[in-house]
């Protein structure tokens, strides 16, 4: 396995923490009078949000759609896969764009509207599913696909274009502003919610 397809494994992987952190919060935090809430989900699950906006829509999927790229300059026939996996970041990063401000607009209003709170959990729901299909997809089809088909030059190349900023909260540089956020993850699989959460 070459290290860029190794890289965007262990990205899904630890995308994958996140959103059950997330489906977490989503579902305890939001409810919770606000004078009572332990604002700290609401801040985390807002951080969460930052997290994907930052690393998965600015870096991750960019260096996926650097390897669409290659593989069109190679003249290889379009690929139905690959132009799914480019339409499906532009609605996964619009998608995070607009929860972001939702999550942004409800977190420190003094009462929280019942609907605008069951409008963000939809989104956030529809967001889930789309992001956890996309990453199998990706793994079981695009992957193995664009490895078989890239030279290693190709793959020289897309590391070079591709951003030079590794994963903020689970890398080997870890920015402190994102340290709550793998804490929390870490909280979360150490109280054994790892068997609730699993996504089957
Ligand atoms: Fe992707
Ligand atoms: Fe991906």
């Amino acid at each position: 396995m070459n290290i860029v397809i190794q890289d965007l494994r262990k990205d899904h992987h630890n995308f994958h923490r996140v959103l059950k952190l997330i489906r977490l919060l989503v579902n305890q935090s939001l409810d919770e009078d606000v004078k009572r809430s332990a604002v700290g989900g609401v801040l985390t699950l807002q951080m969460a949000f930052e997290y994907v906006h930052h690393y998965v829509s600015g870096v991750h999927h960019q260096v996926e759609d650097l390897v669409f790229e290659a593989y069109v300059r190679q003249s290889f026939p379009a690929h139905s896969d690959l132009e799914r996996m480019r339409d499906e970041h532009d609605r996964l990063n619009s998608s995070v764009e607009e929860i972001k401000d939702d999550i942004a607009r409800t977190i420190f209003t003094t009462y929280r509207n019942p609907q605008q709170v069951s409008m963000i959990k939809e989104k956030v729901s529809r967001y889930f599913q789309l992001q956890l299909n996309h990453m199998r997809f990706e793994e079981l089809s695009v992957y193995p696909l664009v490895e078989n088909a890239l030279s290693i030059n190709d793959w020289k190349e897309i590391i070079q274009q591709s951003p030079n900023t590794g994963d903020p909260a689970f890398g080997q540089q870890p920015i402190a502003v994102f340290k709550p956020l793998s804490d929390g993850v870490r909280r979360m699989e150490n109280l054994g919610q790892r068997q609730e959460w699993l996504i089957r």
